[in-house]
């Protein structure tokens, strides 16, 4: 691991005991300085340390500098703004995990919103992915254009001021991710932008939306569909009471996949025969 440079995002933890949990996160400029609630701190004094040093303030309070993870920049560097509800930690690692983006994968989003996930996706298909991101609110968008010019270390993606109703003009890409409040009436759209067997993932905050978009996507021609909800549960690791944070259960969504087909499977499309649209 290198030593802090100019540019560079640091997390900063107040060590002072009774303060340990503050924490806050700044892009280090050189004669730069932030004033907090614990006093000035002057850039210079990071840069060249290695992430695990400790600063002083000019109040003498105590920190450790480390380097922030993508989610402690969106939260806690004043850098991101939030236009929409993000999708959380939580659930970026599902989606990819069982999407299998990776490095080099091409993405279309839909519903970009405050971009979150658009950055989280950005930083794992690398320089050789891509990520087209549609949304159809311009002052979302701007504002997603901020989030990402600021926090990504790439410039691997285009946002697009389009309804994707109207058509997705990619063709032949792994993946299309949606979040937005009615999913099935871009599904359609979705399947000509994929590539055979690529997947379609969709982010439902309700069973209502679930039921809906299951049926619009077995009638499409998706097959293989999985759906999940995941929940982590943060531990309280402080010696004398080990045990699980007691608001720690908080739901966010499901998540379905499916994979593009040519083929709809008889029982599946004989089940849907009667159900309303
Ligand atoms: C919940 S937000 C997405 C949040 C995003 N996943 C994130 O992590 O920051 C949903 C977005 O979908 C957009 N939206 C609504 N209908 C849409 C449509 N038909 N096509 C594209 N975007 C749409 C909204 O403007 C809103 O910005």
């Amino acid at each position: 691991l290198s030593v802090f440079r100019e540019g560079d995002f640091v997390e900063l933890l107040v060590i002072e005991p009774e303060r340990r949990s503050h924490r806050f996160v700044l892009k280090l400029v050189k004669g730069g300085k932030t004033s907090t609630h614990y006093g000035d701190i002057y850039h210079d004094e990071i840069i060249g340390k290695f992430p695990g040093s400790i600063v002083k303030s000019k109040t003498e309070y105590h920190f450790l500098v480390l380097r922030p993870t993508l989610y402690s920049e969106i939260k806690n560097s004043r850098v991101f703004r939030f236009a929409t509800q993000i999708i959380y930690p939580r659930d970026w690692g599902l989606i990819i995990a069982f999407s299998d983006i990776h490095n080099g994968s091409k993405v279309v989003e839909l519903g970009t919103g405050s971009g979150a996930l658009t950055l989280f996706l950005s930083r794992i298909v690398g320089d050789k992915g891509y990520i087209w991101s549609y949304d159809v609110d311009p002052k979302r968008l701007e504002i997603a254009k901020e989030n990402l010019n600021n926090l990504s270390p790439y410039k691997n993606y285009t946002l697009k001021l389009y309804d994707p109703n109207r058509g997705i003009e990619e063709r032949d890409v792994d993946a299309v991710f949606i979040d937005i409040p009615e999913p099935w009436v871009v599904v359609k759209e979705a399947w000509y932008a994929l590539s055979h067997g690529g997947f379609l993932i969709v982010y439902i905050p309700t069973f209502n939306q679930l039921k809906r978009v299951v049926n619009e996507v077995i009638r499409n021609g998706f097959v293989d569909l999985k759906v999940i909800e995941g929940f982590t549960r943060e531990i309280q690791w402080k010696p004398y009471a080990i045990r699980p944070h007691i608001e720690s259960y908080v739901f966010s969504a499901y998540i379905l996949f499916s994979k593009k087909s040519y083929f709809i499977p008889r029982k599946l499309f004989e089940e849907l025969r009667d159900q309303p649209k």
